[in-house]
């Protein structure tokens, strides 16, 4: 018996042997649970539903097969994403099409693909969607994302329901704008949007949410502005941590279910239809990230440096926001607790670059395997070429499977769009 640690039935040792470090390593399988722990638990309220995954989390062509292959529908913010998923043979249908600044050339690729619905952002953006739309004789649906006045208990950085933020109409402007008649002719608005923040535990503020969105439905009837969809965004936090907490999205969509329920026949209101946009739900726990140690420094009756072969570069969120993470040495699961060390572990990049600060590990060593758990949202997504460090690979297990989805940078990549100057040939 291995006494390495084994992910989704996989001996992380011999992955990182196959494939080098960094890793990126993803498991369908857990995707797949997070995905049916969400579908079941909508499917137990017997209400009209959509869950929309939040690509940003993480998304690449294989990412895509295996969200259709859920029947999940797929928020996009970008070209890019929405190049992704096109490429991918992603049903265009089921595409929601996110953004708070997209560009002309953007929407026009939307609606040329006919996604199946664009999320305005701004009184200005329904202005520009309805001009292009009658350019180009179509009739999108659209639904319109409000900035409900929410704070939620989160990162300062991924609270985005807020008054003071970049996103969405100001909820006291909705009604004044969506009423006035004949401007949006183009347009067919169906639905409101909001997304309060990320890495949520609390129920409540999203139960605020929809209250604020449901008397704004009331609100926009007594105009004669009729809306059908209500999309309450994403933010399921998930632990990082051993002693983190779980969002128990069942017990969350009932209240919500019946709350929405009862504040329908309050506001004599139909039930809309109820879509959730998780990102970090899904592909959160489904990834983890492999690195080799190699330096170990000891600055005596300070701290033990632990350096990795990755860093800030393929995992930004410590650096961005603080974010915690956990970790284990692959090699070394049978190790006892009188082993352990409090160390902390630092990135490969030239600054501080501290992925973990304090973490219990059983005497570090060169040539260690690290894993750092839960690294499947805003990661890879968010990876860059800082220190000009090629981006890891990532690979995918299914049952005993396992195979690259995302193929290792080079250092030719790297350099592969750079250009020399004329003056300089
Ligand atoms: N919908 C909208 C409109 C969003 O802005 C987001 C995330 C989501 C859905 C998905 O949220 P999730 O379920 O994944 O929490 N990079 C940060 C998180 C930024 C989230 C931005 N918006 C991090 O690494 O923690």
């Amino acid at each position: 018996m291995s006494s390495n640690f084994i992910f989704s039935k996989h001996d992380t040792i011999e992955l990182a042997n196959k494939y080098g470090t960094p890793l990126y390593v993803i498991s369908e399988d857990i995707i797949k649970e997070n995905a049916e722990r969400l579908l079941s638990a909508f499917k137990k309220c017997k209400v009209d539903f959509e869950i929309n995954y939040a690509g940003k989390a993480f998304l690449n062509i294989a990412m895509c097969r295996i969200i259709d292959k859920l029947g999940l529908s797929l928020d996009v913010v970008s070209g890019g994403e929405l190049y992704t998923a096109k490429k991918s043979g992603f049903p265009m249908g089921r595409i929601c099409f996110h953004g708070s600044n997209k560009s002309i050339e953007e929407i026009k690729m939307a609606f040329e693909f006919k996604v199946g619905k664009i999320v305005a952002d701004s009184e200005y953006e329904l202005g520009l969607l309805n001009r292009i739309a009658e350019e180009m004789g179509v009739t999108p649906k659209v639904m319109v994302r409000v900035s409900p006045g929410i704070e939620a208990h989160t990162h300062e950085y991924v609270q985005t329901g807020r008054v003071d933020s970049k996103f969405g109409i100001p909820l006291k402007l909705v009604v004044k704008i969506l009423s006035q008649k004949g401007i949006y002719k183009n347009l067919n608005i169906c639905g409101l949007h909001c997304h309060i923040g990320s890495q949520i535990f609390d129920e409540k503020p999203f139960i605020i949410a929809a209250d604020t969105m449901l008397k704004l439905i009331r609100d926009l009837k007594t105009e004669g502005v009729g809306i059908t969809e209500l999309n309450l965004g994403g933010g399921f936090g998930i632990p990082y941590l051993k002693d983190d907490s779980v969002f128990e999205i069942d017990v969350y969509l009932k209240k919500l279910v019946k709350f929405t329920g009862d504040k329908c026949k309050e506001y004599g209101i139909d039930f809309p239809k109820l879509l959730i946009e998780p990102g970090r739900y899904i592909i959160g726990t489904a990834g983890i990230t492999l690195y080799e140690i190699g330096t170990v420094k000891e600055v005596p009756h300070t701290r033990k440096y632990v350096s990795i072969d990755g860093g800030m570069a393929d995992n930004p969120r410590p650096a961005l926001y603080d974010a915690l993470h956990h970790a284990v040495i692959a090699n070394k699961m049978d190790s006892s607790f009188d082993d352990e060390e409090l160390v902390t572990v630092s990135g490969r990049c030239c600054e501080t670059d501290t992925l973990i600060s304090d973490v219990l590990l059983p005497n570090p060593a060169a040539g260690d395997i690290l894993a750092v758990l839960n690294t499947g949202a805003y990661n890879y997504s968010m990876s860059s070429n800082y220190n000009r460090l090629p981006k890891p690979a990532v690979v995918l297990l299914n049952g005993k499977h396992d195979e690259i989805i995302v193929e290792r940078e080079t250092y030719e990549d790297i350099v592969s769009k750079d250009r020399i100057p004329s003056w300089y040939r």
